[in-house]
Parts: C-alpha cells; sequence; structure tokens
C-alpha cells in the first residue's frame, strides 16, 4: 500500500466517510473539488510561496550531534517547531483555508486539542480576513492557556467543550455539530489525518512536504536522499504522515512513530490507540477506535493534549497493520524524561507532543553509522508548565 486512498477514502479496510446525511453534500462537494484545486497551477503557486515566505520554509534539518552520540547513530532533527507558530499545523491550515476560498465559503471552524492547531487556524484566518470558530475541551482551554488567549488576540472565538472528558475528542464532536448547523458557509479545517474521505488524504498532502524536503536535506548533508529510519509521534497522525509519505515505499527505511501510554498501555489511563484499539468508526472515519465491548468510545489518556484522543488516522491504522510502521507507546514519565534530555543537551524545547517521538529512541536499536530523521512537530513554549509540575519524572534532569 502506498500514501493513497482508494477512490471511496479507503486505506484497506479503514478509512471511508461516515457522515450524517445533513453533511453528505459538504462533503462530497469536496470529495470532488480537492483534487483539482490542489493540482492546480494558481493553488500549487500560492501554497508554496505561503510555506515560504510566511511560514518560513523550508525548516531546518538539524545535525543533533549530542543526542546521536549518546543513542549511537547519526540523528537529524527535522526542525517543524522553527515554522511560524510554532508547529507543524500551519502546512495544513495554510492549504485549506486557500481551498475554503475557492469554494467560497466565509467561515471556518476547527477542533483543536494542544491547541497548535487551533493557532494555526485563527492564524490564516487573520491573514484571509475570515470567521473563525474554534473548539477545544475545557480541560485542554486550562492546560494550553497560552495558546487559548493567541487565539483570541488572532480574532477567533473560542468554544470551551464541556461534554466527556472535554478535550480533543469532545472538540471533534462539537465541531461537527457546528458544521451540520452551518452546512452553507462554513469550511472545517480538520486538523490531522482523521475524519471522513477526503480529509486525510487533504492533511496528508498537505503536510507531505515535510518528507519532500528531507529528501534533499539529506541528500546535501549526508549525500542520500533517505535516512535508515524515521521517527515521529502520533495523534491523529499528521506530522507523522509528513514525515514518512515520500518514503512509505522505500523499504529501506525503518519507520517508527511514537503514541501516548499515558501511565502504561496496560491501565485505563492511555492513549494508544494503535497497541489498545479495535476497529471501529470515529469522526466520519472506520478505524482503530478505544472502545468497550459494546462499543462506547473510551476516553483517552495522556500528559499530552495533542495525542489525546481514543482514534487514528486510517492511514497510519493500515500502515501499522501491515506491519509496514512500528508502533511505540510512550508513557508521560518517558516523554517527560526525554523533553528535558533534548533541552538540555541541544538547547531544543520540545513540545510535549515531540518529546513522545524523542523517547522512542531509548528503545530503538541502532548501528553507529545510521541515519535517523526524527520530527520536532512543535515548540514547547506551550508545555513549559507541563515541564515544571512534572520535572520530578525527568530523572536526573529535573534536579535543579
Ligand atoms: C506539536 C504537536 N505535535 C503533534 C501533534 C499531534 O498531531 P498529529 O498526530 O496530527 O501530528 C500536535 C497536536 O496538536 C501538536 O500540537
Amino acid at each position: 500500500m502506498g500514501n493513497q486512498p482508494d477512490e471511496n477514502g479507503f486505506y484497506g479496510s479503514f478509512g471511508g466517510a461516515y457522515v450524517p446525511e445533513i453533511l453528505y453534500k459538504c462533503v462530497t462537494d469536496l470529495q470532488q473539488a480537492y483534487l483539482p484545486i490542489i493540482e492546480s497551477e494558481s493553488f500549487k503557486k500560492e501554497y508554496h510561496q505561503l510555506l515560504k515566505d510566511y511560514v518560513g520554509r523550508p525548516s531546518p534539518l538539524y545535525h543533533a550531534r549530542r543526542m546521536g552520540e549518546k543513542y549511537g547513530c547519526r540523528l537529524y532533527l527535522k526542525r517543524e517547531d522553527l515554522n511560524h507558530t510554532g508547529a507543524h499545523k500551519i502546512n495544513n491550515t495554510i492549504g485549506q483555508i486557500l481551498m475554503a476560498r475557492q469554494m467560497g465559503k466565509t467561515r471556518v471552524i476547527a477542533e483543536t486539542g494542544a491547541g497548535q492547531h487551533g493557532v494555526a487556524t485563527a492564524t490564516v484566518c487573520a491573514l484571509m480576513g475570515m470567521q473563525c470558530e474554534i473548539f477545544m475541551g475545557a480541560t485542554d482551554v486550562e492546560r494550553q492557556h497560552v495558546n487559548v488567549e493567541r487565539m483570541r488576540m488572532l480574532g477567533a472565538t473560542v468554544h470551551p467543550v464541556t461534554t466527556g472528558n472535554m478535550t480533543l475528542s469532545d472538540a471533534c464532536s462539537q465541531a461537527i455539530r457546528d458544521w451540520c448547523s452551518h452546512p452553507q458557509d462554513t469550511f472545517y479545517i480538520v486538523g490531522s489525518t482523521m475524519g471522513p474521505h477526503p480529509y486525510p488524504d487533504i492533511v496528508a498532502r498537505m503536510q507531505s512536504v515535510i518528507s519532500e524536503e528531507i529528501k534533499w536535506q539529506l541528500q546535501e548533508q549526508v549525500g542520500r536522499d533517505y535516512p535508515d529510519y524515521l521517527v515521529a509521534c502520533v495523534g491523529g497522525g499528521s506530522n507523522a504522515a509528513g514525515t514518512i509519505y515520500h518514503y512509505i515505499e522505500d523499504e529501506r527505511v525503518g519507520i517508527y512513530l511514537a503514541e501516548a501510554g499515558g501511565h502504561g498501555i496496560d491501565t485505563d489511563y492511555t492513549a494508544a490507540t494503535m497497541h489498545c484499539g479495535t476497529e471501529g468508526i470515529i469522526h466520519g472515519s472506520r478505524t482503530l477506535v478505544m472502545q468497550t465491548d459494546d462499543g462506547q468510545i473510551k476516553e483517552a489518556f495522556t500528559i499530552s493534549a495533542g495525542l489525546d484522543y481514543p482514534g487514528i488516522g486510517p492511514m497510519h491504522a493500515q500502515l501499522a497493520r501491515s506491519g509496514r510502521t512500528n508502533i511505540l507507546a510512550i508513557n508521560d514519565d518517558e516523554a517527560i524524561y526525554a523533553g528535558y534530555e533534548l533541552t538540555r543537551m541541544e538547547g531544543v524545547i520540545p513540545a510535549i507532543e515531540s518529546a513522545h517521538a524523542v523517547a522512542a529512541l531509548a528503545k530503538m536499536k541502532f548501528e553507529p553509522d545510521d541515519v535517523v530523521v526524527l520530527t520536532v512537530s512543535g515548540r514547547g513554549d506551550k508545555d513549559v508548565e507541563t515541564f515544571l509540575k512534572n520535572k520530578a519524572l525527568a530523572g536526573e534532569y529535573g534536579e535543579f
């Protein structure tokens, strides 16, 4: 299997578009419109221009010598944290806002967990002068309040969602409800490779710029355009999809993805969907879902708001099932430790989500010449309080 779904949006048996009747027209309109828009010369020109001049791409591929030495490999960090707004999410929102404008929509909605997708959406709405409404679980409004204030400053309305455990999954459900009430004028900018077809494909394509750049950056820096290993964290799967997009069919490249183990996959406090999930439908897509025996969605749990989701994008469900990707569950304490370690050894404070990818290094085995590219999906400014509150989990790095 490659990086593309079939014409109905299926990756193997995962994917599709399971939407209520009222959204059927919106979703089929988008299915018909998205490829002609993305493949048009005018879209490509404006999208790439904005990525360069507004987002600041290409993002650097940085040789992290000290961390590489510690883990016994040649480690390169793909620095999505250096993008405008501080994460990979803006690559996708730039593309989707151009689509929204092309389709004549005037109102934009989005869900957000860590707030990075909310900030990226509010940013592009400010840029294009569009009305912006963001749905965010009340738990996340509290733990990511800096991002909430950024969204408000950018002119967005933030709606705290108080259903369920008040995190990302509840925010998605509320965004879909809002979309059902405003199907005509509203464009839903989905923030990850999830949701009904064509969203997983749209988001993967928008993020594929990450692996497009890794190819030529590796060629320049190590003399070949592929690494031995790629490492990324997965919430819904967008930074991981972008990191692996152009390497999925290249068997020379090992792929390791880090999902959030929370307190551990053998506890009820986990967000490790690919370890603990079974087939089901969530937010318009057939995928792996953490659910009870009678099909009720279980609440996810992790220290990381951006990984706190009981589902996973259908592309990742299929890649994991086929054995193409290796999935590691990283617990909260391991992520906190890894976040401090990257900070102290390379001077890069990662987002708590990205720290899960960093923690994967300790669970992998390398030869000294192995080239490893790890995507730092976002910067850790939003997580400083979380790191400080949990510094007891940071082992030797927490002693100060
Ligand atoms: C910095 C960062 N990394 C990763 C993620 C997880 O999302 P995804 O799996 O779509 O990359 C988020 C989500 O909010 C995020 O903010």
